[in-house]
Formats: C-alpha cells, sequence, structure tokens
C-alpha cells in the first residue's frame, strides 16, 4: 500500500493543499502546533473513516468553516484508487471511492492500510481497558465485515437494557430475559472473534518484542473477557455470559446499568510473566506498544496482502537509539509517514517542511 497524494480542504489548521508523497520513508519536520499531526490525522481517518482522536468529526473541521474534505489517491496490488470524504456541520459524511461510487461509511474499512502510533498509544499500557478493546475493534473490524456489526448490534442491545434498568418497570425481569437472550449470543461473537484476533496478535507482539528488547523478554498477551475457560466454545460463552450477568443483576438494577458483559473486556500484557502496567518501566512499556504496533502491521499485511502505510507521529525523540534503529528496520522498505521537530536519522528519505497549516518540500 502506497500513498501517492493527500489533498485536503479545512481540515482542522491545514490549509487547501495537495502533498505528493515518495513511495518510502517520507519526514515532516516542524515546530510545535503547526499540523503535522493534523495531516497524519487526516490520512488515518481515510484507513477507518473516522478521526483516531476525537468521535465528533465536527472537530475535525476548521474552525469557521462549514464544511471539510480529506481526497486520499494511493496504490494497492500495483492499481490506483482514490477516496474522498467530504464531511459538514450540517450534512452528513459522505464517501466516494474512485472518483465516483458512493459507498456506506463503514465500507470505508477495509479499503486502504495504514497504522498510526504517537507517543499516546502508550495509553495501550497504562490506560484503561477502553483503550485496549478500541485497539482490537479497530484493527479487527479491518480484518472481520461482521464483526463490526456485531459491535453495532451490542451497543443497541446494551443501550436497551440499560434503558430498562434505569426506568424499572414492573415486570423488569420478564423484560430483561429477552434482550438477555440475544445479548447472550451476541456477545459470545464478539468474544470469540476478540479471542481469535489476541491469539494472532501475540503471535507477532511477542516475536518482535522479543527483538525489540533484545531477546531479554518475552511479552504475552491474555484476554480477559467473559470467560476465562481454555478452549472456550461459543456455548462456553453463551453460559458464562448469562452465569456473569445473573451474578451482577443485583447491581445492575441498583445503579441503572450493566456491569457485566463484553463492554468491559480487556487484556493483560505481562513480560517474563509480570504485570507490564505494574511492573514495567516506562521504557519497558514503550518497547511493547511499540511491539503491538508493529504487530498491527503484521495483521494488516497478512489481510490486504501488502503492508499498510506507518504513520508514525513524533515517536522517534522518544525511543534510545537502539531501538530507533530496530524500528527503521521494520519500515525500510515500505512506506512510512513520520513527523519530528528535528530529523537526524541520516536516512535516505523526501523531506518536508511544516508551517502554520502548509507544508512545503
Ligand atoms: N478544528 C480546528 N480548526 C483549526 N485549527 C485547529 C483545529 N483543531 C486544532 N487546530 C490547531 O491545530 C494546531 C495543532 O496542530 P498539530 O497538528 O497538533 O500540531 P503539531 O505540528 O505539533 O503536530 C493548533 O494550533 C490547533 O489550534
Ligand atoms: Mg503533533
Amino acid at each position: 500500500m502506497k500513498i501517492n497524494s493527500v489533498s485536503v480542504r479545512n481540515f482542522r489548521n491545514l490549509s487547501e493543499q495537495k502533498i505528493k508523497f515518495a513511495p518510502l520513508l517520507n519526514v515532516i519536520c516542524g515546530k510545535n502546533a503547526q499540523g503535522k499531526t493534523n495531516l497524519l490525522e487526516a490520512i488515518y481517518f481515510a484507513t477507518i473513516g473516522k478521526s483516531p482522536r476525537t468521535h465528533k468529526d465536527i472537530e475535525t473541521i476548521g474552525f469557521g468553516k462549514k464544511n471539510a474534505s480529506i481526497n486520499l489517491v494511493y496504490q494497492r496490488g500495483g492499481v490506483e484508487h482514490s477516496l474522498d470524504i467530504q464531511m459538514g456541520t450540517s450534512e452528513k459524511k459522505t464517501v466516494l471511492v474512485d472518483g465516483n461510487k458512493t459507498i456506506k461509511l463503514s465500507d470505508i474499512v477495509g479499503q486502504f492500510g495504514s497504522v498510526y502510533f504517537s507517543p499516546d498509544e502508550l495509553k495501550l499500557v497504562q490506560g484503561s481497558p477502553g483503550f485496549r478493546r478500541r485497539f482490537i475493534d479497530i484493527i479487527n473490524c479491518q480484518l472481520e465485515k461482521q464483526y463490526l456489526k456485531d459491535l453495532r448490534t451490542n451497543q443497541k442491545l446494551l443501550n436497551q437494557r440499560n434503558n430498562l434498568l434505569r426506568q424499572k418497570p414492573v415486570n423488569l425481569k420478564n423484560q430483561l430475559s429477552v434482550w438477555d437472550e440475544l445479548l447472550a449470543k451476541n456477545s459470545a461473537k464478539i468474544a470469540m472473534a476478540r479471542l481469535r484476533f489476541i491469539e494472532k496478535l501475540q503471535q507477532y507482539a511477542k516475536q518482535i518484542h522479543f527483538d525489540l528488547s533484545n531477546g531479554n523478554e518475552e511479552l504475552t498477551i491474555n484476554y480477559k473477557g467473559i470467560c476465562d475457560k481454555e478452549n472456550a466454545s461459543e456455548q462456553d460463552f453463551i453460559d458464562a455470559w448469562n452465569t456473569g450477568v445473573q451474578k451482577s443483576l443485583e447491581k445492575d438494577m441498583v445503579l441503572g446499568y450493566s456491569n457485566f458483559g463484553v463492554h468491559c473486556d480487556d487484556f493483560v500484557l505481562k513480560f517474563n510473566g509480570l504485570d507490564l502496567r505494574k511492573n514495567g518501566s516506562q521504557g519497558q512499556q514503550r518497547t511493547a506498544t511499540l511491539a503491538l504496533k508493529l504487530a498491527e502491521m503484521e495483521i494488516l499485511k497478512d489481510e490486504y496482502g501488502e503492508y499498510p502505510v506507518l504513520l508514525l507521529d513524533d515517536v522517534l525523540s522518544e525511543l534510545d537509539l537502539l531501538r530507533r534503529e530496530k524500528l527503521v528496520n521494520y519500515f525500510k522498505n515500505i512506506q512510512c509517514i513520520l513527523t519530528c521537530t528535528e530529523f537526524d536519522l541520516g536516512l535516505n528519505c523526501k523531506i518536508f517542511h511544516m508551517e502554520n497549516g502548509l507544508i512545503t518540500e
């Protein structure tokens, strides 16, 4: 996967412009708050149909502007394709593929692949379970179309269940049982997909982490979800869901929302058997985050048949020399767009300068 060009209009602070990228390493230098991250955000927007930073599209439209657009021209399997995203403060977001075909927003996933990595991603290790679920979900949606549908169904069913818990009708338990039967099945499907994904993630991440830590550390990733039975079947997940929900019913009724389910799922990262979140140093946590992101790249490569574009936002300055060199090894043969305040890697690359929302070569 390679980006030929990106054109933006009214996207955050970026001036209207078209940027042509080189096939391998592209470096965007600039002082703080010039628009470097905004540009990578625009590119990632074309990957998943929304911003990695906010779920409110409106926040990405330039201050005082009514609408914005992103146009991405890229190569996949040697063929040129384009994606056009239009959004406005009052109209619905639309996506156009190859200049003429309008597609559903959910179908943007799986067209163009990229991996976005910024220092913020340390939240994958340090942050709340929500960050880790989001990580799994975003990648898994690119692997399995059905997964996105199941997630949306889960959200709807859960909202219905929570509404009932809040409203407390007299026949609450009867009414809940209707939703619970559907939720149990739907949750089992999501849990199975997450389990499959984590197994894949673990395979790659373990190997990469071993390399990044010079063979000193073994990374393991354990799914912590509604069922901890080994080799659990779909029925095991359904049973575990039913048991868990029964246990939390009293609490749910008191609090007025669901306290058990796949919306509370998490995964635990361990190095050499120790909990990375509690016992890992900053450096170890950074290495693991990097390993997870590089594993994401490998997983997407298996899916797309070619490597996604790597977007590295200000991450080099945070890595020590050894890890920097290792990281460079991972992207030396793929297209990478890297932002920094100062660049001193001494690598062959196309250099851009970002100032006040405008890029110059
Ligand atoms: N919706 C928006 N419209 C216009 N400017 C915005 C918008 N959102 C953020 N900005 C501006 O973008 C700038 C930050 O850009 P950013 O890409 O994060 O900088 P950096 O070069 O440090 O990565 C800030 O000046 C901020 O005010
Ligand atoms: Mg930035």
